[in-house]
């Protein structure tokens, strides 16, 4: 995730905003920049890699005075537009090189305002949505850059923080946010802008919080807020006493459950600017009152073309061959298409038929793993198509696929994976239920269903994730079972296996996952009192079999955990525990029903006393065989 940082004081900014990028390292980057406005004028300089890099690019300048100035803003760029490189790096510049911008999030009609700005002679220089912010508040600059940047914002759809700064406005700094992270340090003398408080720890404790389309304008003794009309407001200094290691996690103790809380926005990024109004009808349903909406994956390239498939293959490794798993299933069920699942390192040694009719979707959350790109040019070789769903704008996979699908997830720092499935998910839905659409096998009821309950499964995720004390409680009473099996059918025998996955690597329990309906061909040889058994129950006409399962085991003194709708009574008699998730249609359930599975693994953890962020022979990128 970008990370963005401001200073204006009366000390030497270069080196304080180099130390501002480091503090925000931890929230991943692939290039780094800085503009300082000083006497010698808007100075920019950026470099692909490396924060070091930046360091080393302008030692020089730095000793010899030549960067002497005491403002500027500084950004670390986790790519998504376009790849990582010194030209794509922030900041960015209007085409006179006068104003300079940082931005971290999205700026979704960034299309429409790049043709817009060409028309108006504009001269594109890099890949990146955010340069068209940079023309655009230039364009509206009519000698006050407060002004230009309110007119601006006005324009921009889609989430943004941003940090601007313009030699003929100087001595001072303004920032506005939408839906991306942005503080502002109070100093004495010296104000401070960054995306996290860690990097102002050691300047400031207190700070202002900006909401959503609130501007700062910081100068050097004081800075003035105003709302995205422009207009004056008054905002209360807040002070922070957590230590530097929890505010780097947001006051959350470890990555991974930051991470897991912050599902529901990274759902809402994996699903936004994919489903629009559909604009082959009149807008309008039969009735004439709700709008018709529709996938839309031209982003990608996903076009008729690819219907003409005979088959698809799914290839990953891990949690992301968890994702493939259920894929298939969804696949199999809105496309109604024929599709092989198929683990990357075994792809990779077998003799697979494939010809160029198929279709290869390739999942990655780093888009660097050995095997998953392996299997990947095997699949090129035979001629197929491939889609690449990853999390890393610029990675290998993405660069070599012929279509990418970002999961719009940002960085997952935490090895266990959490975010990086359930937006894969959301990713593999989008493209399967587009197919259904396309090969004509899905009903315009079930296509609208769908759509509304992708549209829905943010907030019915928040509601899961309200209710984690729960989970917390119950991993208190069990997380010394030495054995823990994840049971069920269809969907839900997907999600178990990524449950017991997630239980193994952090918290070192002996976990398994069965399809239920497997329990009586041997795994329930297995089950005695020392046993947890968790049961997953989405598929509605299934609950039967799934409660003769659940009393198979009880009847052996395995204690049980049964996860299912809000709505459904049926497991109260059998099973000793249940948890609820919102209802939603059955083949969409896996986004949710996985969350209580990573919080409880989560839990186990910690009651063990491990840290679930950095588990024992495991590392977040496997780059090698
Ligand atoms: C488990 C986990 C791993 C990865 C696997 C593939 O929590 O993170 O199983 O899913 O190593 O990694 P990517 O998705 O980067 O190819």
């Amino acid at each position: 995730m970008c990370g963005i940082i401001g200073y204006i004081g009366g000390q030497d900014a270069a080196p304080i905003l180099l130390k501002g990028l480091k503090k925000l390292e931890y929230r991943g980057y692939d290039s780094a920049g800085i503009a300082i406005l000083g006497a010698g004028g808007l100075t920019v300089r950026k470099s692909r890699g490396a924060i070091k890099n930046l360091e080393e690019k302008i030692e020089a300048e730095l000793a010899g005075g030549v960067l002497a100035a005491s403002m500027g803003i500084g950004h670390t760029r986790w790519a998504t537009h376009g790849e990582p490189s010194d030209v794509n790096s922030h900041p960015h510049t209007d085409v006179s090189g006068t104003i300079a911008v940082v931005h971290n999030g999205i700026i979704e009609n960034h299309v429409r305002l790049k043709a817009w700005l060409q028309k108006h002679g504009v001269v594109f220089r890099s890949e990146t949505d955010t340069e068209a912010v940079a023309h655009l508040i230039d364009l509206h600059y009519n000698g006050d850059l407060l002004q230009a940047v309110v007119e601006a914002i006005k324009r921009l759809e889609g989430s943004y923080a941003l940090a601007v700064i313009s030699r003929d406005d100087p001595d001072r700094i303004i920032a506005v946010r939408k839906e991306s992270p942005l503080v502002i340090g109070k100093g004495g003398g010296e104000n401070f802008i960054a995306s996290d408080v860690p990097a102002l720890l050691e300047y400031t404790r207190d700070v202002y919080y900006l909401l959503d389309r609130e501007i700062a304008v910081l100068y050097r003794d004081k800075v003035e807020f105003y709302n995205g009309d422009g207009q004056s407001i008054e905002k209360n200094v807040a002070h922070v006493d957590w230590d530097a290691g929890a505010a780097e996690k947001d006051g959350y103790e470890h990555f991974m459950i930051k991470e897991i809380n912050e599902q529901p926005k990274a759902l809402t990024g994996a699903l936004r600017a994919r489903i629009q109004a559909d604009t082959t009808d009149t807008g309008q349903d039969a009735q004439g009152a709700m709008p018709v909406k529709a996938i839309n994956l031209q982003e990608i390239g996903f076009d008729s073309s690819w219907a003409k498939a005979n088959r698809v293959v799914i290839t990953a490794c891990g949690t992301a061959w968890h994702a493939a798993v259920i894929g298939k299933y969804a696949f199999e069920r809105y496309a109604r298409i024929g599709t092989d699942v198929d683990i990357a390192s075994e792809y990779r040694y077998r003799n697979p038929i494939s010809n160029p009719q198929d279709i290869f979707i390739i999942i990655s959350q780093s888009g660097e793993t050995a095997d998953t790109l392996a299997a990947m040019r095997m699949a090129k070789k035979s001629g197929a198509r491939v889609i690449a769903i990853t999390n890393v704008v610029g990675s290998t996979l993405a660069r070599e696929a012929d279509l990418v699908m970002y999961t719009w997830a940002g960085p997952e720092i935490a090895v266990a994976s959490t975010k990086a499935f359930t937006t894969q998910l959301m990713c593999l839905y989008l493209i399967a239920l587009q197919f259904g659409v396309l090969r004509d096998v899905l009903s315009g009821e079930e296509l609208a269903q769908s759509i509304k309950a992708l549209e829905d499964i943010s907030g019915q995720a928040e509601r899961i994730l309200k209710d984690k004390e729960t989970i917390q409680r119950f991993a208190a009473r069990h997380f010394s079972k030495s054995k823990v099996f994840f049971m069920g059918r269809l969907f839900d025998y997907a999600v178990s296996l990524e449950s017991a996955l997630k239980l193994k690597e952090i918290s070192y329990t002996h976990s398994e996952a069965f399809a239920a309906g497997e329990l009586k061909h041997g795994p329930i040889a297995l089950v005695d009192e020392s046993t947890l058994v968790v049961a997953i129950c989405t598929q509605t006409a299934l609950f039967e079999k799934m409660e003769s399962n659940i009393k198979e085991v009880k009847a052996r003194d395995a204690a049980t955990l049964v996860i299912t709708y809000e709505d459904v009574n049926y497991f109260d008699q059998s099973a000793d525990e249940v948890f609820r998730i919102p209802r939603l249609p059955d083949g969409l359930s896996p986004m949710l029903s996985i969350i209580p599975c990573q919080l409880y693994a989560y839990y186990c953890a910690v009651q063990r006393g491990l840290d679930p962020d950095k588990p024992r022979n495991l590392a977040k990128s496997v780059t090698v065989e």
